[in-house]
C-alpha cells in the first residue's frame, strides 16, 4: 500500500517534496486536479465532490492514507471525508489534511500573539484556521486574507513577473495595514512557497514567513510512529508516481519548479 498526496494543481508538490525527504523509503502517488484547478474560488459542494473523487481514485491506486496537501480541500472537505464517507467507503485507510499541522506548529512562532494568514479564498471564508487555533492558543489574534491572484501566478509559471511583485505587495501591505502587530505570516496554501523569492522581498525583515512543507512532513512521521497499524501496511520501495487530470507532459515539465528534481514521468487521470 502507498501513500497518496492530493492537490488541486502543482502546490501539494511542495508538500510532498518535504514529505519524501522526511520519509524517502515509503511509495507515493501525487494526484494534482490541474484540469479543475483553483480550487480557491469553488464553492464548499465542488471542492468536496472534487476532493472526494480524487480521494477515491488514490485508495483504487492502493492508497493507504492520502494527504491532503491543500489547504481547500483539508478547510472544505476533510472533516466531511473523514466523518461520513471513510466509515463507508474504507473504514481501514485514513485522510489527513495540512491545516492542523500548521496551526500546532504557530504558539512557538508569534511573539506578539499576532499572526497573519494568506491563503484562497475558500480556505479563508472556512475560517478553518481561526477555529483550529482557537482550540490551542484562544489568545492568539489572527488576521486571515485571500490572494486570489497567487495561484494563477504559481500555476501559470508568471513567478518572477512585474505582475507578481504587484499582486503580492498589495496583499502583503494590506494585510500589515489590517494589523500592524503581525509578526509571522503562514503561507497558508501550498502554492504559495513557489512565490517565496517575490514574498520575501515585500516583508518586513523582521516578519517572519512560514510555509507548511515541513511541519506538514514532520506530523506525518510523528502520526506514523504512533499509528503503527497503518505505518505495517506501507510497502518501502521508495518510488513515486504522478497522476494529473491535464496533460501529462505539460505537468512533467512544470513540476520540476516544484520538486527541484529530474523531470518526473506523469500518467493522465479523469476523475468523476
Ligand atoms: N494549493 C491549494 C491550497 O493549498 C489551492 C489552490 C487552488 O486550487 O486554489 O489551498
Amino acid at each position: 500500500m502507498k501513500l497518496g498526496v492530493f492537490d488541486s494543481g502543482y502546490g501539494g508538490l511542495t508538500i510532498l517534496k518535504n514529505i519524501r525527504a522526511a520519509l524517502p523509503h515509503y511509495d507515493y502517488i501525487y494526484l494534482g486536479d490541474n484540469a479543475r484547478a483553483p480550487y480557491g474560488p469553488r464553492s464548499f459542494d465542488v471542492i468536496y465532490q472534487y476532493t472526494l473523487q480524487a480521494v477515491r481514485a488514490l485508495f483504487e491506486k492502493d492508497c493507504q492514507l492520502v494527504i491532503l496537501a491543500c489547504n481547500t480541500a483539508s478547510a472544505k472537505a476533510l472533516r466531511t471525508i473523514q466523518q461520513c464517507d471513510l466509515p463507508r467507503i474504507a473504514p481501514e485507510r485514513r485522510v489527513l489534511g495540512v491545516i492542523r499541522p500548521t496551526v500546532e506548529a504557530v504558539p512557538q512562532l508569534t511573539k506578539t500573539a499576532h499572526i497573519g494568514i494568506l491563503a484562497t479564498q475558500g480556505t479563508v471564508s472556512s475560517r478553518s484556521y481561526q477555529l483550529e487555533l482557537k482550540n490551542i492558543a484562544p489568545d492568539i489574534s489572527v488576521t486571515a486574507l485571500p490572494c486570489p491572484m497567487w495561484v494563477p501566478l504559481v500555476e501559470y509559471g508568471a513567478t518572477e513577473t512585474p505582475g507578481a511583485d504587484y499582486f503580492v505587495s498589495e496583499r502583503i501591505e494590506t494585510l500589515l495595514a489590517k494589523d500592524p502587530l503581525i509578526d509571522t505570516i503562514v503561507l497558508g496554501c501550498t502554492h504559495y512557497p513557489l512565490l517565496l523569492p517575490t514574498i520575501k522581498r515585500h516583508v518586513p525583515k523582521n516578519i517572519k514567513v512560514i510555509e507548511q512543507g515541513t511541519l506538514v512532513a514532520t506530523s506525518l512521521a510523528n502520526y506514523l510512529q504512533r499509528h503503527v497499524e497503518q505505518a505495517d501496511k506501507l510497502s518501502q520501495e521508495g518510488t513515486c508516481n504522478y497522476f494529473t487530470t491535464e496533460q501529462p507532459e505539460n505537468f512533467a515539465t512544470a513540476a520540476v519548479n516544484f520538486i527541484g528534481a529530474e523531470q518526473p514521468q506523469a500518467f493522465q487521470i479523469e476523475l468523476g
